[in-house]
């Protein structure tokens, strides 16, 4: 197991968001979090990288308790957050953009070009954008940029937060491709995803999220063949 979340509680300030979650990934699994919108997946995501506080729980990765570390020192043990809205700099170019993925530890010249040539072997178009501002681009390479972004400091786990929102489906498309391929060489991912049958199409396993808590888990085809996720989140 890589990463493990136990009876985990958080929220904002008073307000009591999560509510005993627990959750597990496997490595090398691609496990996804389906919910309503407002259901807790972008605050869960939140809670496991250390952006906002752990009321009550425990998160492990690794077999390190990782509770309420700080946010950079968990980027450091190997989990990357690609943020719901992308929330890449926009006037800064899209190598700008990458550099800033690697600062969180010295890395040596050679070791940064092979993680770009990385980048590029997964999404061509961002290398001839290279000296491009990102907020120029389109929404779908913006997308790209935030998950290379994330990809430059060379996570086992990956936290993706609705990486397909609002893209065209030929973007969609290759993006789902990339979490696939991402897989194969050995990155465990926490996908949250609102296109939930293409999700459940790439995913191991999912847990189902409902005003805070989960209700429902299983491997993807059981959840696909389920009457009520058919009926509440695939539309039949
Ligand atoms: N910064 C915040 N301050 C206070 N409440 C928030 C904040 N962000 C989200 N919430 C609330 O937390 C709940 C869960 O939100 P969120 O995790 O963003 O849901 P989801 O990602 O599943 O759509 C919602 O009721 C939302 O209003
Ligand atoms: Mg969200």
């Amino acid at each position: 197991m890589i990463l493990s979340v136990n009876n985990l509680n958080a929220g904002y300030g008073r307000v009591h968001v999560l509510k005993d979650i627990s959750i597990e990934v496997n490595e090398g699994e691609i496990v996804c979090l389906v919910g309503a919108n407002g259901a807790g997946k972008s605050t869960l995501l939140k809670a496991i990288s250390g952006i906002i506080p752990i009321m009550q729980g425990r998160v492990t990765f690794r077999n390190l308790d990782i509770t309420n570390s700080r946010p950079n020192h968990i980027v450091k043990e190997g989990i990357s957050h690609v943020p719901e809205g992308r929330q890449i700099f926009g006037s800064l170019t899209v190598r700008q953009n990458l550099l800033l993925g690697t600062y969180i530890r010295k890395m040596k010249k050679e070791e940064i070009s092979r993680l770009f040539n990385f980048i590029y072997s997964l999404f061509p178009i961002l290398e001839k954008r290279l000296y491009q501002k990102a907020g120029t681009m389109s929404g779908g390479e913006q997308q790209m940029l935030a998950i290379a972004r994330g990809l430059m400091s060379q996570p086992k786990l990956l936290l993706l937060d609705e990486p397909s929102l609002g893209l065209a489906p030929l973007v969609v498309e290759t993006i789902l491709n990339v979490i696939q391929h991402l897989k194969s060489t050995g990155i465990s991912i926490l996908l949250v995803e609102q296109n939930v049958n293409a999700a459940l199409e790439i995913a191991d396993r999912a847990y189902i999220i409902e005003t805070g808590r989960i209700i429902t888990t299983g491997n993807s085809k059981e959840l696909r063949e389920n009457d009520e996720i058919k009926r509440c989140y695939l539309g039949m």
